[in-house]
């Protein structure tokens, strides 16, 4: 059995009592020299206060709130290095500084407690950082580490500490959450939002609970990615689309046995295409710090299914033509619908359309499809009075609105390519030029 010894705190510089906030051990735990044993806190610093040799806890002799000074036993340690004599007082790597944002960063002594002595410390090494965010948050420094090898951002992790100070058990909470995808949290992480609020929804009223679809649970996660992690921007224009109707509805007639219904869709393809070969970055996608541009245009749709939301793509949209492209649409939103689409017919996009113009609305902010960098949502076309420069003239107005990831595309860019697209449907001979 080893020499029962007591650690008593350091000198801790320019304090005369610090707080203890963290046990970090507890009785029957063997230690090793430097392990840290308990954390305290100043108003001004956290100081974490390491075992002076290697033992067997056998009592402790504090606990958090204690208010304790030089010379305090925090623990009974029964050593098993003890008949070998205790290496000279080494100062820790670092300590961190003090956490609660805008309070005074002090350059802090390490302590080493003692056996038996209460021995004075050189000065500190520099304190470690943390990233910015991370180091306004109120957490000590082994719970600093601990969600630093769980790669946890502090800074979205709400404390219930003493003054809001974040414990392990904080640090725990948040990744539990995290891992079970409850609300926000996982996505959040980073963004310090507040907890997904809970409402027990009984309490008003009679209710019942659906579960999300398989297809809403994978779409939805890729929507909420999507959304804040893109920049997006949603440039609004209006094609006429009058000659391009009368056009439209001309096909359907004359292709009544063949089979193929045309809609609008397929000329917004066919448009699109046009425009994203003048545009190349809108037919592109971020890789780092590299911009890979692609010279196939795969053109995505978003289909209304009634299990959700999934996007089939027309490969080559480019080199089809319009009752072939209407025929495809035709036939992958109907996969679509049964559920049958395989995986390779919603892989390979590289630009999205979301046309909700069968039900309604004016304008909308649709979500890129990562790794695109841009979508075009349409909505319902309507007849508008349009002046022609000499008398308001009844047009068909088709409203666009495209949004983009405004990391790749410029503005001006984005209203460029949405001129376009007006023009084209305007004049679909033009996509011929
Ligand atoms: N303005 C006016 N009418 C429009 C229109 C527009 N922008 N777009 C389509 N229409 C018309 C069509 O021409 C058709 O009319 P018709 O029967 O007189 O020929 C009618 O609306 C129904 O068209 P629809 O069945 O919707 O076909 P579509 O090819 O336009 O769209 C899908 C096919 C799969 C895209 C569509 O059914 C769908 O699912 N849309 C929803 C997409 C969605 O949910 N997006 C939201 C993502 S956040």
């Amino acid at each position: 059995m080893g020499a029962i010894k007591e650690v008593f705190l350091p000198d801790i510089g320019d304090f005369k009592t610090v707080d203890v906030i963290e046990i970090l051990v507890k009785a029957g735990d063997t230690v090793v020299a430097e392990q840290s044993l308990i954390t305290v806190e100043s108003d001004k610093a956290t100081m974490e206060i390491p075992s002076p040799g290697t033992g067997v806890v056998k009592e402790l002799r504090v606990k958090i709130g204690d208010k304790v000074s030089q010379g305090t036993v925090i623990l009974i340690l029964e050593a098993s290095d003890a008949a070998a004599p205790l290496p000279p007082a080494a100062p820790k790597a670092a300590s961190a500084p003090m956490e609660r944002p805008g309070a005074p960063i002090a350059a802090s002594s390490v302590p080493t407690p003692a056996f038996d002595s209460v021995p004075t410390l050189p000065p500190a090494p520099a304190p470690a950082t943390d990233s910015a965010t991370s180091n306004t948050a109120h957490a000590s420094p082994s719970v600093r580490k601990f969600s630093r090898e769980l790669g946890v951002d502090l800074a979205g992790v709400v404390g219930t500490g003493p003054k809001g100070r974040i414990l392990q058990t904080d640090v725990q909470t948040h990744v539990k959450a995290a891992m079970a995808g409850d609300g926000a949290p996982a996505i959040g992480a980073g963004f310090n939002l507040l907890p997904w609020p809970k409402v027990d929804f009984a309490k008003f009223g009679p209710i019942e609970t659906q579960p999300l679809s398989r297809i809403k649970k994978i779409s939805g996660a890729n929507l909420a990615r999507n959304w804040v992690m893109i920049p997006h921007v949603t440039n609004n224009d209006e094609a006429d689309i009058t000659e391009l109707e009368a056009f439209r509805v001309q096909l359907n007639k004359e292709n009544e046995k063949a089979g193929v219904k045309v809609t609008l869709l397929a000329f917004l393809m066919k448009a699109s295409a046009v425009a994203l070969k003048r545009y190349p970055e809108f037919n592109a996608s971020l890789d780092g710090d590299n911009l890979v541009l692609k010279q196939y245009y795969n053109i995505g749709f978003a289909a209304d299914t009634p299990n959700g939301l999934v996007v089939p793509v027309v490969k080559d949209a480019d080199r089809k033509g319009i009752l072939e492209i209407a025929r495809e649409t035709t036939t992958l939103a109907a996969a679509a619908r049964e559920g049958k689409l395989k995986p390779a017919d919603m892989q390979g996009g590289t630009f999205s359309i979301s046309s909700l113009g069968g039900i309604g609305g004016t304008h909308f902010t649709p979500i890129i499809n990562a790794p695109e960098v841009a979508i075009l949502g349409v909505s319902k076309a309507a007849m508008q009075p349009v002046w022609d420069g000499k008398q308001f003239a009844p047009r068909l107005m088709a409203p666009l609105s495209l949004s983009f990831d405004h990391r790749v595309v410029d503005g001006a860019a984005a209203a460029r390519f949405n001129v376009v697209l007006v023009q084209l449907l305007a004049d679909m001979r033009r996509t011929l030029l």
